[in-house]
């Protein structure tokens, strides 16, 4: 026998039974999205390299280590996007939407690719909704975007994540800072990690990102950027805070929360959820104000976030989190004979055009397996046809969740349908 194929380590189907929690979670999110004025936008699965490499950063975990990255046949270096941000600012920038009122508030909803060692939560395809809002300085945009996440968990009963919040500092006091953290780490360098000694050079900050004890143990004496901030970036983040108050959001101050990403200025922030184990981390995001000049734009401030779907999914299965509702087939037809098929098939025809969810038999079943089909599926409806309803022009409907039967003419048969199918009780006495 051939050898099986299986799907990519890390990557997974998302099968019929998981589909309607799935779209419920999209769409509360886009209904969300727009209510704050966000609006759809979609790139390209795969970038030219470099996109990430400058706008990501090359010292991340993400450049480093985790990018699909391949030579296209013409031998440009191409990469799987492994996030959004980079893509939607390089967007901005070739469509030139710095000429559009501003702030330009764009969302997404698209698969990322990140190879990571995958366990529950990490997966190397996962997929995010985000939002960014690229084109103000302004601070309540920072405290209007965690609004936007958190009325999303909100609403999908997610309510007992945690917020943690930071500030990056800019390019006025982030140098000064990083140069004491250079130092620091230096004189302490024996109590590293390898690659946290590489990050010193590189980019100190990036050590934060490290999850090793003795590296953990040497950053709780460090200097903290919280105490190094600029004038400026003080009164960004107390207005930051204090908008948070507004919308009634609580927080947790995180000294240590850099985000894993080197395109953050300013605000940071992260939505920790109980429910979700290692992988804690159920969306964050933060401002970016040098990145669309990173990338070769106009110096264009933007802050926006991103939540994955599966830790969404995985936190609402582990909490009593609301629940999708679920779409039920309206009718499921049951034919006692061979004559009956014909007509079951025709009357399945004229459900459907009605935009009535109908479905029935092709395997060949015995009535008695066809009801029983009928049950399994979750209908609403059987409508039975025997020789006697075949003779009458009539079928016999029958309630699965009752047993309540009749029989009615075809075409007040499919008017009960249509009517059931629009959201009106049925009425079968
Ligand atoms: P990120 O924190 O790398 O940020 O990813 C955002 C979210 O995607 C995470 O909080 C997590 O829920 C989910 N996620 C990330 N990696 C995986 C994975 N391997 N498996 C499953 N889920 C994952 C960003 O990507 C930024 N672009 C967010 C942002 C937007 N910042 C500003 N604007």
């Amino acid at each position: 026998m051939a050898k099986r194929v299986t799907a990519p380590k890390g990557t997974f189907d998302v099968l019929p039974a998981d589909q309607p929690t799935r779209r419920w979670v999209v769409q509360r999110a886009e209904d969300i999205f727009m209510r704050y004025g966000y609006r759809r936008i979609d790139t390209p699965a795969f970038e030219e390299t470099g996109l990430f490499a400058r706008g990501v950063g090359e010292a991340t975990d993400i450049v480093r280590k985790e990018m699909y990255t391949f030579e296209d046949l013409s031998g440009r270096s191409m990469t799987l996007r492994p996030e959004g941000t980079a893509s939607v600012a390089r967007a901005y920038v070739e469509h030139g939407m710095h000429t559009l009122p501003q702030p330009v508030k764009l969302y997404y909803h698209c698969p990322m690719f990140r190879y990571e060692s995958p366990q529950s939560g990490r997966y190397r395809q996962h997929h995010q909704l985000g939002v960014e809002a690229i084109g103000s300085p302004a601070p309540e945009l920072d405290a209007e975007v965690i609004g936007v996440l958190s009325a999303l968990y909100n609403e999908l009963g997610l309510d007992n994540s945690e917020l943690r919040l930071n500030s990056m500092g800019c390019t006025q006091c982030r140098p000064g800072y990083s140069e004491r953290l250079r130092e620091f780490l230096a004189s302490r360098s024996s109590s590293l990690c390898g690659e946290c000694r590489e990050r010193t050079v590189v980019n100190p900050l990036r050590v934060y990102d490290c999850k090793v004890e003795s590296c953990s143990r040497v950053l709780s004496d460090a200097p903290r950027l919280t105490e190094a901030l600029c004038p400026d970036c003080e009164t960004h983040h107390a207005t930051v805070v204090a908008c948070l108050a507004m919308q009634g959001i609580e927080y947790v101050p995180d000294h240590t929360l850099v985000r894993g990403l080197d395109y953050y200025t300013r605000t940071t922030f992260e939505f920790v959820s109980p429910d979700l184990g290692a992988q804690s981390g159920m969306g964050g995001g933060g401002r970016y104000d040098d990145l669309v000049q990173t990338i070769g734009g106009p110096p264009v401030p933007g802050v926006g976030f991103g939540t994955g779907v599966e830790r969404i999914l995985l936190a609402l299965e582990r909490s009593d989190g609301s629940e999708a509702p679920v779409r039920r087939l309206t009718v499921y037809l049951v034919a006692l004979t061979d004559a009956a098929r014909e007509k079951a098939f025709a009357l399945a025809h004229q459900l459907r055009a009605r935009r009535v969810d109908a479905d029935l038999d092709y395997a060949g079943r015995s009535g008695k397996g066809q009801m029983t089909q009928a049950d399994r599926s979750g209908a609403r409806f059987a409508f039975i046809i025997g020789e006697q309803e075949l003779a009458d022009r009539c079928v016999t409907v029958r309630e699965l969740d009752s047993g309540t039967e009749r029989v009615l003419p075809d075409a007040e048969a499919l008017g009960l349908a249509t009517k059931v199918s629009a959201g009106q009780a049925p009425d079968l006495s």
